[in-house]
């Protein structure tokens, strides 16, 4: 299958980039907190430049074991998969960036995991429109079949757009979503602990608000007891629902600051459910440019977020913030004077982030501040905390940042599929080694080794106590 290319875009003079982290004060090898690194797989969304030569197809398994083999390489925690259950659409037409089409990631990890040995293989799955009899048993599958290696990202989906691919139609409202994400998941575990620590299945019951199941469970308990589950959601229930459940929490505060503010919230709330923090692992979703040197990578970062925000795809960004089409507007002119419409139907499929109005006035405040263009200022809005410069330089930010309680690791989103993490393996994982923050082999055959996670005891019933 072919990709939507990008065309390349004659270059106004470069935006300012955020400069890379000052080096900090070395601390002695073996002080530094151990940090975890999770690789995603670039997916449907513009950080993936598909104008670049390097970049293959997005779906063809190659790509993944490419992805994968390096993060196994690099003895990364795991590996990541994103999920969308609806192709987005722009101003009524399916947009660009989806029709590199995603499949279904349960079907990749498979088979992925007859390719790797260690590496964690972490699949986003919707909690809103599956059910869990089904998704316990895929999961558990996978658990048994990788030895001990399966992560269940629980999304719950935020938009009627995407319920309309499925029978229920429609949305649930947050709470709702986030009641039934907590019973779906209490229930798989319930599923996962049905059968007798000798081996035998039970008679399994679950009568609750959203399920009810009675019979027995397809599958004797998986290596890893209940494969780990990760939460992405941002919202004060979905900290919650991280806190009383997840064992790894995916975020997007990728900044020092907006990470220890995140951090030392969510960290808070676990032990009102009576867990501690080293329960729940935060990895932000991060991206990383390496050079030979710093500046040299800061050139890089520039071209690829050049690359990534073209000129259309500066102008789709600011139709997003205005939710109206900005199609006359030159991407290297200034920003619309007019207020945002607020009940816009531009986008289907993508949540608007909060109110409109603010984050048009923040676009304005950054433009004017700067005297960006229309472009220059979706490069800056656009763009998520990365780790730019040299391979010393990011060890020694990352480092830091896990040192400063802002994260306790790393999910990486390389801009290249399926070459993008090869120089960060090559060239940074040796230098966290180095520093004492980063496994030199991996110690244990599951990813709940990998993460420090305990393996959940088998659930007892009075029966099996008395045997
Ligand atoms: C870092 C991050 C990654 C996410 N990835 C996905 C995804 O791959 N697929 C999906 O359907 N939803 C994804 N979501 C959406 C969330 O699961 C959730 O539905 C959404 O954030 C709304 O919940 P909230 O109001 O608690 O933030 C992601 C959210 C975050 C914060």
């Amino acid at each position: 299958m072919s990709h939507q290319r990008l065309p390349q875009q004659p270059r106004p003079a470069p935006p300012q980039q955020p400069r890379p982290a000052p080096p900090r004060r070395s601390q002695p090898p073996g002080t530094h907190r151990p940090l975890h690194l999770a690789a995603h797989f670039p997916g449907v969304n513009s950080t993936t430049v598909w104008s670049d030569p390097r970049s293959g197809s997005q779906i063809a398994f190659d790509s993944f074991v490419h992805l994968a083999r390096t993060a196994e390489r690099g003895l990364f925690d795991f590996f990541f998969l994103a999920e969308g259950l609806r192709l987005r659409e722009h101003k009524g037409r399916i947009h660009d960036l989806d029709v590199v089409g995603r499949p279904e990631s349960l079907a990749v990890l498979n088979a992925v995991a007859a390719v790797t040995e260690r590496l964690g293989l972490a699949a986003t799955v919707n909690s809103t429109f599956n059910e869990p009899y089904e998704l316990a048993r895929r999961l558990a599958s996978l658990d048994h079949l990788s030895d001990g290696r399966a992560a269940w990202n629980v999304v719950t989906s935020s938009d009627a757009f995407t319920g309309e691919n499925f029978r229920r139609g429609g949305y649930l409202d947050r709470a709702e979503r986030y009641t039934r994400a907590a019973e779906f998941v209490a229930t798989a575990r319930e599923l996962w602990d049905s059968w007798s620590p000798d081996g035998t299945p039970r008679p399994f019951a679950h009568h609750g608000r959203h399920f009810s199941i009675e019979g027995e469970f397809t599958l004797p308990r998986s290596p890893q007891g209940h494969p780990v589950v990760i939460q992405a959601g941002d919202s004060a229930e979905g900290r919650d629902f991280a806190a009383s459940t997840a064992d790894v929490i995916f975020t997007r505060h990728g900044t020092l600051a907006a990470g220890q503010e995140f951090y030392a919230d969510v960290k808070g709330r676990l032990p009102g459910y009576g867990r501690t923090a080293d329960d729940l692992k935060i990895m932000p979703g991060v991206t990383v440019v390496v050079g030979d040197t710093d500046a040299e990578a800061q050139e890089k970062a520039t071209e690829i977020r050049r690359l990534q925000v073209s000129p259309q795809n500066a102008l789709l960004a600011a139709e997003q913030v205005w939710g109206t089409d900005l199609s006359g507007f030159d991407p290297d002119g200034p920003l619309p004077a007019f207020d945002p419409v607020v009940d816009s139907d531009v986008v289907q499929g993508r949540v608007r982030q909060g109110d409109p109005r603010a984050l048009a006035e923040k676009w304005r405040g950054l433009a004017r501040a700067k005297n960006l263009s229309l472009r220059e200022t979706a490069i800056e809005a656009t763009g998520r905390q990365s780790f730019i410069g040299s391979a010393a330089t990011v060890a020694e930010a990352m480092s830091h940042f896990v040192d400063s309680r802002a994260a306790d690791g790393f999910i990486l989103v390389p801009h290249l599929t399926p070459g993008g993490l090869d120089e960060f393996v090559d060239q940074v994982v040796p230098l966290l080694q180095e520093r004492g923050a980063f496994r030199t082999a991996y110690t244990g055959p599951t990813l709940r080794d990998h993460l420090g996670l305990s393996h959940p005891a088998t659930r007892q019933t009075p029966k099996d106590a008395a045997a």
